[in-house]
């Protein structure tokens, strides 16, 4: 890793992560505003979420640091194809996410117009200076709510007062899931979960305790599509493992279990369907022997990249006198 790119992360990155995810919601939610993004919160949500993402997911700190300068160097129209291969990426991880997640990402299919593609460009940088690859690894935003602060900051007072949507502290959260203190194996629902703090400070309290918490089962449901998208993704980025079901419902009766747990199987066939026909793809271009085409993103990345150095000029002709030479060539006498 270069000492320019430990620096710059070692700056952006406040010691509290709480703090740190506050500098990013602040930061982010200023860029998108100062370049008038507009009413659909979602986008620029959207867009902080699948830099976490990467933040967990990248093999190590020095290819992320390689992203992250990458992504810095994007214009406005490679951040945007960057933004869309991310969640292409994680809706094929993720499937049983993906009725929930698809608030964040329903978008991406539509290329958005210019003034919002540099919103979404400016969001990202903002989030990139802030630090939002500063947390790397598993455990990286793994003990922070760094979407429930994105929430709350993004949303104006007035329209988060109509549902309550006020976050519990991470402080309240860890001590009340001492009190819970699950067992594996344990079933742990959350019908009103907002992004899903309650079951961090759970999960926190059981890891506290030397237990895995992707032995449990954790339900989670929020009647705003947006809070439930934001905690699909926190249950990811909190590492809680596959036996989780996010739903979207009136969290006062039950039936919301049976429908999410109905839209996750349809969701986890349509992916297997999808990768079956992909497959059949890859395996007739390989037959045919066809070369990959380059994607756009590919293209908007490899046009990003700096230019190599020029070669340094040829050396100066010695102005020496080569005595052996004239004297092969016979010329000297
Ligand atoms: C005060 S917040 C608390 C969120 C979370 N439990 C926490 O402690 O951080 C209340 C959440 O309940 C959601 N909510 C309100 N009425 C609901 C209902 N009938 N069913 C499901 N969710 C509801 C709101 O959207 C909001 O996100």
């Amino acid at each position: 890793m270069t000492t320019t790119t430990v620096a710059r992360r070692a700056n952006a990155v406040p010691s509290d992560p709480r703090e740190h995810a506050r500098a990013i919601a602040e930061a982010v939610d200023e860029a998108w505003h100062s370049r008038y993004g507009g009413s659909r919160i979602e986008v620029p949500m959207s867009v902080v979420a699948a830099l976490a993402l990467v933040a967990r997911e990248a093999p190590d700190a020095e290819q992320l640091d390689r992203l992250g300068e990458a992504a810095e160097r994007l214009d406005h129209e490679g951040f945007w194809l960057l933004v869309q291969r991310l969640w292409c990426e994680f809706a094929a991880l993720r499937p049983d996410l993906n009725p929930r997640t698809k608030h964040l990402w329903y978008w991406i299919d539509e290329e958005p117009d210019e003034t919002t593609q540099r919103a979404i460009h400016a969001v990202g940088q903002a989030a990139l200076r802030r630090g939002v690859f500063g947390r790397f690894g598993p455990d990286g935003w793994g003990d922070t709510d760094l979407l429930g602060m994105l929430l709350q900051t993004m949303k104006s007072h007035g329209g988060r007062k109509g549902i309550g949507q006020f976050l519990t502290p991470e402080s309240v959260t860890l001590l009340l899931g001492r009190m819970v203190a699950p067992n594996e194996g344990a079933r742990v629902l959350e019908p009103c979960a907002g992004t899903g703090t309650m079951l961090l400070g759970a999960a926190q309290a059981m890891r506290e305790n030397g237990l895995d918490p992707t032995q449990c089962e954790w339900w989670a449901n929020d009647l705003d599509p947006l809070a439930a998208a934001l905690c699909a993704v926190n249950l990811h980025l909190w590492g809680l493992g596959w036996r989780v079901v996010v739903g979207c419902g009136d969290g006062l009766q039950d039936a919301w279990m049976h429908e999410a747990l109905r839209d996750r199987q349809v969701a986890i066939d349509e992916m297997q369907a999808a990768w079956r026909q992909a497959m059949q793809i890859v395996a007739v271009r390989q037959l045919l022997d066809l070369p990959t085409p380059e994607s756009d993103l590919e293209r908007a990345m490899r046009k990003a990249r700096p230019k190599p150095p020029p070669p340094p000029p040829p050396a100066p002709a010695s102005s020496t006198f080569d005595a052996d030479a004239v004297y092969r060539q016979g010329s000297l006498f």
